[in-house]
């Protein structure tokens, strides 16, 4: 997703935007853009369509390597399409300003109607170059009162960086519903619209706030003025490495990721699991699980939204406290009361997802109690979410959500068994089930060891379009889940049902050319999925089986098998199969599986 960089400081500003653009390479971009400050008084602006590396030839080129302010930008286009003249920083009529903008301005066409009758028209077709110039048109030497008179004219969400030709000694802007961070380090100041861009840089740094308005001179000397009143903001302490970008023994971050999960597992446990005596020690879940709780819904999008819906399976079966997974793009435009007896719990990899955001400020604006399952610390929905439990799954560079669903949903089983437990869950299941789970990190080590069968299923199937997922019950998710990594990274045509659902109308697509993969742990439905099977062979259908190690193959063409493990910790280890059957197949195809084509890694528009 689109990412905005400023630096002011010693060192040469080309430099320090092209290292940061770097780091977020892997959020997903399609063209990048720098403009710098130069010695000589010029502004120097270099974009690029494709990677960062082309943009840094480009800069290599100029010999850019004086001027000690900057802002650059990676793009993943809104609106217009990918072009350098979309491309940011975009440049005033004037030649005057520079601006790096991610949001949307949405009474864009509005404005440049109005720039238009003033004789002022735009080249490209974004929203962010009809904001340059409007601010062209009204800003005065004062950069606070400009961008006030500014941002009342525009409607939307926007983090924005300024860099003014005739004043190129400061960096200013605003923020409103897009995330955007000062950060101090000795040598300078930066902004940025990724916090953890900053770790291992910066010591310190400001979290701006929505409608803060700033000016930044040095690393000691700049502004926030909200509503039209000074602010001073708290410098927050920024610990934490720099983002790993190391695959080590791996070829792809994805791979790499898939391999971390018995440690993300580790991590969600650390210092909530008391495993000797069975209890579950964390405060956050023991103050949920006294809470009176009449419902939980839960708010969420894509591989987030997948996790939720195991979740609902856990809540419901442990606590009996019934359970709403609702798409966080849905949600708001919903007829949705909110119930103070109700917890809402949002989940998010990233924590900046504006869809999901956006739910929560509506929740939290009405008195609903927030509760977060967030990867990212300090990020916009941990700090607004009444409490939360982090998912410690680390940084996440594969642009498709791998490791982090893993942390997502155990988190998820923990917070069923605590509310399960302070309800009516028979202690002798609660323990039982801890006792299985402690086993997980062995059990998904043993899943990993079997890539090299996964791969070889994987390459057979790789010529087919369309696929189905299928599954029931705990399964059904885990099947949209495997639908959606095959899609992200393959491109190939896939969905998922209940397996029972095809025969409702999408089973008359079924012939030898659409296989089907379907998921059929032992348990109550297992001989229901072996039926559906049935029906698919009958149309000529391929079908692949997942699963345990101890079920009848004999029914399916091929079979991707896992260890066998109690019903409630299966998806463990079949995420962790369709994660590779989506890695193997999309390697097979040669597409760039760390940064599928379209894809951003945190979607801060809405
Ligand atoms: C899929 C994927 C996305 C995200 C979704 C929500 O692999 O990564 O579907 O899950 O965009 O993102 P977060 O969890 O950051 O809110």
């Amino acid at each position: 997703m689109c990412g905005i960089y400023g630096y002011l400081g010693e060192y040469p500003a080309s430099d320090e935007i092209l290292r940061w653009l770097r780091r977020l390479e892997y959020r997903g971009y399609d063209s990048a853009g720098l403009s710098v400050a130069r010695d000589s008084g010029d502004i120097a602006t270099v974009k690029r369509v494709g990677r960062i590396q082309e943009l840094k030839n480009a800069v290599d080129a100029i010999g850019l390597s004086d001027g000690r302010v900057g802002i650059g930008h990676t793009r993943w286009a809104t609106h217009g399409g990918v072009s350098e003249q979309n491309c940011h920083p975009h440049i005033s009529y004037d030649g005057r300003y520079h601006l790096a903008h991610n949001g949307i301005i949405e009474n864009m066409s509005e404005l440049s109607a109005k720039l238009s009758a003033q004789g002022i028209s735009c080249q490209g077709s974004t929203d962010t170059e009809v904001a340059t110039n409007l601010y062209a048109t009204i800003a005065s030497d004062d950069p606070i009162s400009s961008l006030r008179l500014f941002t009342s004219k525009i409607e939307g969400a926007y983090a924005l960086v300024f860099l003014d030709r005739d004043h190129p000694d400061r960096l200013f802007g605003a923020k409103k519903w897009s995330p955007l961070v000062l950060g101090f380090a000795e040598h300078g100041v930066y902004c940025s619209s990724d916090r953890r861009s900053l770790e291992g840089i910066c010591d310190e740094y400001v979290s701006l706030e929505d409608g803060d308005i700033f000016v930044v001179r040095s690393r000691d000397d700049y502004t926030i003025v909200n509503g039209g009143v000074q602010i001073v903001r708290d410098r927050e302490e920024l610990s934490g490495e720099e983002i790993a970008t190391e695959l080590g023994e791996f070829s792809h971050f994805m791979m790499k990721e898939i391999h971390e999960q018995p440690q993300v597992v580790e991590n969600v446990f650390a210092g909530r699991v008391n495993f000797e005596t069975a209890e579950i020690a964390s405060p956050t879940l023991k103050a949920l699980a006294k809470r009176d709780i009449s419902r939980i819904v839960i708010i969420a999008s894509g591989t987030s939204y997948h996790a939720g819906l195991v979740g609902k399976h856990y809540i419901e079966h442990l606590s009996g406290i019934e359970t709403d997974v609702v798409v966080s793009a849905e949600f708001k435009y919903s007829w949705h009361r909110i119930h103070a007896d109700r917890v809402y719990v949002f989940i998010s990899q990233s924590g900046e997802t504006a869809d999901t955001l956006e739910c929560m400020k509506l929740v939290k604006a009405k008195g609903g109690y927030a509760f977060g399952v967030v990867n990212v610390p300090g990020s916009s929905i941990a700090r607004l979410s009444d409490a939360g439990l982090y998912t410690h799954a680390g940084v996440e560079i594969g642009v498709a959500s791998t490791k982090a669903f893993t942390g997502q949903i155990l988190t998820l089983l923990l917070m069923a068994l605590a509310l399960g437990n302070a309800r009516t869950l028979p202690h002798a299941e609660y323990a039982y089930l801890l006792f299985e789970m402690r086993k997980l990190p062995d059990l998904i080590a043993r899943m990993l060891a079997r890539s090299d069968a996964i791969r070889t299923v994987a390459e057979k199937y790789a010529s087919y379009q369309n696929f189905f997922f299928l599954g029931r019950a705990l399964e059904l998710p885990m099947a949209q889940e495997g639908a959606l990594k095959l899609k992200e990274t393959t491109y190939h045509h896939a969905e998922a049902y209940s397996s029972w659902e095809l025969k409702h109308g999408s089973l008359a697509l079924i012939d030898a050319n659409f296989p089907t993969i379907i998921l059929n742990a032992d348990g109550p439905l297992h001989a229901k999925n072996q039926s559906s099977t049935q029906e698919i062979h009958a149309r000529s259908g391929p079908v692949i089986g997942v699963i345990s190690d101890r079920a009848d193959a004999a029914l399916y063409d091929d079979v991707l098998r896992f260890p066998e493990t109690v019903y409630e910790l299966v998806p463990f280890v079949q995420v962790v199969l369709l994660q590779l059957f989506a890695y193997h197949m999309t390697v097979v195809l040669g597409n760039d599986v760390d940064k599928p084509r379209n894809l951003a890694k945190s979607v801060t528009v809405e």
